[in-house]
This record gives structure tokens, sequence and C-alpha cells, in this order.
């Protein structure tokens, strides 16, 4: 399913690598981290090429919903009793000098992308205490920020938080613009990494940096980041004749997290967000946004629908930095949580800033080696009871296995001790497939919203047919043998 971005812009196709080349730095990805780092690195004089597995944009990029913003939930309540003030401030000065770096580089390179200044409110249906609190937190942290109970939501709040001075604009106009000069190969999957270069399936790239750009690094060891990241995903609706506010909304209560904010004509409605892989019932994501879309606008009509993947990891920080301490000159941008637009901004200022001995000074925070309350913890060893190894070769069950299922769904079959995952189409088509993660062999669930296999364990997700949609697996299911 597309997103409006990905309607409004057709990004012009890269060519494969041509072979073995040697760069300086080499950057894994070509979403808007590493189209932006490698921006940044080839303005400071530093040969940079850009790797792609698939085209620039065609992840998360093309699937936000736009937002530019140092508003991240109640992160600054949250920094603030954790890690104390000081970090906390590093954390602020951080996105709100991306928020300000956006503006700058836009108007410098003349950048036609729908950028629109505006405020970011942060709201509560349950309780004005939780608002006053991130209110007073971020204020300590130096963001222009207050109370208030006055927003334009079509239902009372309790309170919100409003920054000012923040920003939306259309991510893909954005991304295709800044790609223009840089050295881009797509439909180049890097399979591994070594030292001082990758390899790929068109040839290999040495390079003095290497930098993990990838949305989910793939490389199990050093780093351990599957330990220390889970996926989340989320869901986006298009609306006509909804509403159109000036300024951008998220609800910070669980049960009425939605995010709100204007695209052209259009109302972008976000919510029903969940861990990959977990999904119970039925009940389609989409169908439960909509339902509370119409409550709120009966006339409101659905254009488009599309879902996003986020990283999430257990402090509620992202790994930006030296990828490990085994690996000197390898670098690592990940785990943005649900702000990848100003992450990512965050992550090319401070990447780039380290390869040229210019690292921003509140730079420590994000460091992937820090060791603050929660960083790590193990989300693989908390699967542990499914990880099997061996991946069981996907059977055609027998149809008395099959019996039940129904055109449109996907399920867990088990017969005689043996295990499938099955789809059928509308037309009655089975689709088995192994049921187990190649990544490291969890058990996956089936997301009937989006007819894909998901891993509950760290995200990966398959197509019905077994087709790798999202690492950090690395190849596809294995089909019926
Ligand atoms: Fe790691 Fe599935 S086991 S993503």
């Amino acid at each position: 399913m597309e997103s409006i971005w990905e309607h409004e812009v057709t990004l012009p196709e890269r060519k494969n690598l041509p072979g073995n080349i040697e760069r300086e730095a080499v950057v894994i990805g070509g979403g808007l981290c590493g189209i932006l780092t490698g921006y940044y690195l080839q303005n400071a004089g530093v040969k940079t090429v850009i790797l792609e597995a698939d085209r620039i944009g065609s992840g998360q990029t093309g699937k936000t919903t736009g937002k530019i913003t140092s508003q991240h939930g109640c992160a600054y309540a949250r920094l603030v009793s954790r890690l104390g003030r000081e970090r906390a401030r590093q954390y602020a000065q951080g996105n709100q000098y991306a928020v300000t770096e956006y503006g700058r580089l836009i108007r410098r390179e003349k950048i036609d992308c729908d950028f629109h200044r505006c405020a970011a409110y942060l709201y509560s249906v349950r309780s004005s205490e939780e608002m006053e609190r991130e209110a007073a937190a971020a204020a300590a942290c130096g963001i222009h920020g207050n109370y208030t109970e006055e927003t334009e939501l079509p239902f009372p709040v309790k309170g919100a938080v409003r920054f000012s001075g923040q920003a939306r604009f259309s991510p893909l106009k954005f991304l295709e613009h800044l790609s223009r000069e840089l050295e881009i190969y797509e439909h180049t999957k890097v399979v591994s990494a070594e030292h001082d270069r990758v390899m790929t399936n068109w040839g290999t790239v040495k390079a003095d940096y290497i930098i993990f750009a990838c949305h989910y690094p793939f490389v199990n060891f050093p780093g351990f980041y599957f330990m220390r990241m889970y996926q989340q995903r989320s869901y986006v609706l298009a609306l006509k004749d909804a509403f159109l506010p000036e300024h951008m909304y998220l609800g910070a209560d669980p049960d009425h997290s939605y995010s709100f904010r204007t695209a052209g004509d259009h109302l972008l409605l976000g919510g029903e967000g969940h861990r990959t892989g977990e999904h119970w019932g039925l009940a389609s994501r989409y169908e439960k946004l909509g339902l509370r879309a119409r409550t709120w606008w009966p006339r409101a009509v659905v254009t488009d629908r599309w879902s996003a993947q986020d990283c999430m990891t257990m402090d509620g920080l992202p790994y930006i930095g030296r990828f490990s301490r085994m690996t000197d000159h390898w670098y690592v941008a990940a785990g943005f949580g649900k702000w990848g637009m100003t992450s990512s901004m965050v992550s090319a200022l401070i990447l780039s800033g380290m390869i040229t001995g210019n690292t921003p000074e509140w730079a420590g925070v994000f460091s992937p080696s820090r060791l603050t309350p929660g960083a790590s913890s193990s989300q693989f060893f908390s699967h542990s009871g499914k990880t099997a190894k061996n991946l069981a070769k996907a059977w055609l069950p027998p149809k008395e296995a099959l019996a039940g299922l129904k055109p449109g769904e996907g399920k867990i079959v088990e017969w005689k001790g043996r295990k499938a995952g099955v789809y059928m189409d509308e037309a009655g088509g089975i689709y088995p497939v192994s049921p187990r993660c190649p990544h490291m062999g969890c058990q996956l669930t089936f997301n009937q919203d989006e007819k894909s296999w998901d891993c509950p364990c760290h995200g990966s997700r398959f197509s019905y047919k077994g087709e790798l949609l999202d690492g950090p697996a690395q190849e596809g299911l294995k089909e019926n043998g």
C-alpha cells in the first residue's frame, strides 16, 4: 500500500554497483538517514558511496508522517528522572538543533518539499498532571514549550504540551532533491561486512568508514543490536473531508495515542500501533482507525492507507555512534522509535561530525555503548522458547488440517507434530511457508491487515509467499518442499 508521499514523487532509478570499487566512506541504506549522512560527508570532502538494497526512500522514509520535531512523547520527564537533567538537555539540544538544521538546509539548497513551520502538541484526554510534568521537564531542558488546555482537536483534552518552532514536510520530495548529486547504487544488497569492506550481490566496496544506516543493523555480532531493539508497526489513513489542523498533534495516553497532521488537503491520522508480530483476533487496525475517524468526522473519506515499522530501543534513545568497541571504523544509526525524521538529521550530524573530527557536544547521550539503565535487554532470550535453530522445511499440510481456513486468512497449521504457515488467497490458492524466522528461528505470526508473516522477536516480516519485507532477516522463508 503506497503512501501519499510515494504518489507525489517519482524517484529516478539508479544503477547497480558496477563491480569492485574503493571510496573513503560507504553508507549502507538509502533512506533519509543514509542520504543525509552521505550528503554531509560528501560536502565535507569525504568521498562517499551509498548502497541501497531496493530503491532509495522505499523503506520507512516513504511511510512516515513527515513530522520534524523534538517533541517525542513524554521523553523529557522520563529522561530527566532516569538520566538526570544534563543528559536530558543533551537529547533536547541534539533534536532541537536537528529541527533548526532542516530549515537551514532547505533554505540553502532551495528544496521545494512543502516545508511548513508549525507547533507540535502532545495531548492527554486522561490527565493534566502528566502534561504539566512533561512541560516543566521540557522547559528545564531548554525547549520552548508550555502547558496549555487549548487545542484544535475535535474532542476535549485534559491538558497538552505545546512546542513552538517545529515543522512538517514531504519526506520524499526532500529526499529526491538532496540525493541528486550523490553517488548511489540501487538494488545493491550488502550481504556481509568485514573490517574495511562490504560485500554486495554486485561487488565489493572497500572503504575507510562503514556506516550502517539501514533501519536495523543486520550484522548480529559484534554490536548485538538484535538483543537491544524490537520493532513496532503503526498505521496511517489519509482522509479528505475531515479537518485540517494548523499544528501537529500526538496523544500520550496508551488508548488514545493518535497522530494528526495536515498534508495538503488531507488529514493524516495515525495510530493503532503494536509490537510487530503481536496480532490478536482478526480486527483490522485500518478499520479501527477508520471507525475512530468517522466518530469525529462522519463525512470523512479514506483516500490512502499505509503502515510503518519502527525500531524501538530499551531506554527510548536511538543508537547513534560507533558500531562497537571491536570495530573502530564502523558507525551505526538505529532505533529511532517513532521519530525517524528528526533522528535521521541527528544521526547525519553526529556521524559525519565523528568522521570529520567535528563531533557535536551533545552526541554522548546517543552513544550505542552508553551504560544507562535499560539501554540493553534481551528481547531475544525473552522469546527463547521459540528459537529453534533448524528451520523446518515447509510442507503442504493435508486437507483435513486446513479445514476452517478461509480465503484471505493465514495461520499456523500443526499436523502430527509438523508445522507450516499457510495462507489461502481469495481464489482458494494455498501458500505454505516455513513458520520459522530465518533470522534466529522464532515462530512467525500472520498479520491479517497486511497479509504478511511477522516475527515477534526482532520484527522481520515476510509476504504470504515468503519474500523478505523487513529485516533483520536477510533472506525469505523456505517455500513448500
Ligand atoms: Fe530475529 Fe525473527 S528471529 S527477526
